[in-house]
């Protein structure tokens, strides 16, 4: 089948994901058709070769086609490829359960399982919700969420939901619930600095919990980046001290590691940083190195206990479940994703990368249009703006990102830049050649778009 062909039937048989249709009208946002993957390159049917500086998104941490992933997937469907989570159990979901409890080595204890993001975070609320019932607080029904976030299309995690362009329609079927002050530190919602920050945002949490705390359940949150509300990066004490006020107002810390898990942030999961244990967490995306969907929500002995019990009626009982929970072939990728890890070390291995993009990232700093370059660990950002004294934002009429994007994909990179935001959030096998490289495009880029005339 030729590439126009290929092309006219996609656009004739598929609905695409967060995208107007009629856009594709336009030639220059026809799908770009890959053939392969290698390391951190994807190639499309012309042979064009793109470095994924998306991780395909976010998803792939090993790189595409790892032969240890592909064998994984290949022996473990010659065993079992599916079975029934009801009743039924295998090697791999057993294994890498307890794995990942000892990696983690805290008070979280029990895995539930699901298939995305979305259903990982769908799982936490109405565990959160049910555990506040079944401890005699039914009022307890709101939960807090952050202006800025992003925890998936699902209803429920629309409802947690904090961007209006992706969310605003839905509102009339959502559920209530009270929206706090976005961390975002280059626009601090209480006019402090970085420098001086006191987490004064926090304030916006603690003020709803004063008026109401009785009737919330608990607090979600993006550890340390609201990623899909523009790469927003804020200091781990936040978190510390949030954890401090959902013990002192009673009410749950729901931490969704969707994004930042499997150590994107450096860690194995963000919350690390602010050396405090959520009550609930959920990871999905890096969980298998980007091979298959799969999500987990973990929680602790106190959550979980409360609804152990005899429970004859079935009030007692967690009501969830997918038809892939649990998925064997998934499972056995995300095992050897931690086997794969282990060996190579990989909070140590991170370090020079982290430390390479923090140095190239140096060269965004004084272009005219760049307002805040940020990094955290392997998550970095750069945040265009009109006018850098007074820090007015391009709009979305102007197509900064689009732009970029083209010209990154004529220079052999997916910058995909989100908002106003260019960001890097590549698979950990790039090499510190190829973060010169893959920062050079995108400085390339933004030049070819936004010249740089103090230069
Ligand atoms: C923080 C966070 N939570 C949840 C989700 C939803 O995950 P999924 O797309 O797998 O449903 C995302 C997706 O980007 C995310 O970034």
């Amino acid at each position: 089948m030729d590439k126009k062909q290929l092309i006219e039937d996609d656009l004739k048989y598929i609905w695409r994901p967060f995208t107007q249709m009629k856009s594709l009208e336009d030639e220059s946002n026809k799908p770009i058709i890959i053939k392969k993957g290698k390391g951190i390159y994807l190639e499309d049917i012309d042979g064009n070769k793109y470095i994924d500086a998306v991780s395909s998104w976010w998803v792939n941490t090993l790189g595409h086609s790892n032969p240890r992933i592909n064998k994984a997937i290949y022996k473990q469907a010659k065993k079992i490829e599916h079975v029934i989570f009801a009743g039924f159990s295998h090697k791999p979901v057993i294994k890498f359960s307890k794995k990942l409890i000892e990696m983690m080595n805290n008070n979280l204890k029990h895995v539930f399982f699901s298939d995305n993001g979305s259903t990982a975070v769908e799982v936490a609320l109405k565990m959160a919700y049910q555990y506040q019932v079944l401890k005699g607080h039914s009022e307890k029904r709101k939960f807090i969420a952050l202006k800025n976030s992003y925890h998936g299309d699902t209803l429920g995690a629309i409802s947690v939901g904090g961007i209006d362009m992706y969310h605003k329609v839905y509102k009339p079927l959502l559920f209530e619930i009270r929206q706090a002050e976005s961390p975002y530190c280059y626009r601090c919602p209480m006019g402090c600095n970085k420098e001086t920050c006191n987490t004064e945002c926090l304030s916006s949490v603690e003020n709803i919990l004063k008026e109401e705390a009785d009737n919330i359940a608990g607090i979600i949150i993006e550890p340390l980046v609201q990623a899909a509300g523009g790469m927003i990066m804020y200091p781990p004490e936040y978190i510390t001290k949030l954890r401090t006020l959902c013990d002192k107002y009673n009410i749950l810390l729901i931490d969704d590691e969707v994004a930042m898990g499997f150590y994107r942030t450096g860690k194995l999961f963000a919350y690390e940083h602010a050396g405090i244990v959520p009550d609930i967490i959920c990871a999905a995306k890096g969980i298998t190195a980007g091979y298959m969907p799969l999500s987990v929500t973990v929680t602790t002995d106190e959550i979980f206990n409360a609804f152990y019990d005899d429970d004859k009626d079935g009030y007692k009982t967690f009501y969830h479940g997918h038809s892939y929970t649990a998925y064997p072939l998934a499972l056995a990728v995300a095992l050897e994703n931690l086997k794969i890890l282990e060996e190579m070390n990989i909070e140590e291995y991170l370090k020079p990368k982290i430390a390479k993009f923090k140095k190239e990232l140096e060269k965004f700093k004084n272009h005219k249009n760049v307002g805040d370059v940020r990094q955290t660990g392997m998550i970095c950002a750069v945040e265009l703006v009109k006018d850098k004294k007074t820090k007015e934002p391009f709009s979305y009429e102007d197509g900064i990102g689009k732009k970029i994007y083209l010209e990154g994909l004529k220079l052999g990179a997916i910058l995909r830049p989100m908002w106003n935001c260019i960001y890097f959030i590549t698979p950990y096998i790039i090499t510190e050649k190829e973060i010169e490289k893959l920062t050079n495009i995108a400085y390339e880029a933004l030049n070819r778009v936004l010249p740089d005339k103090e230069q």
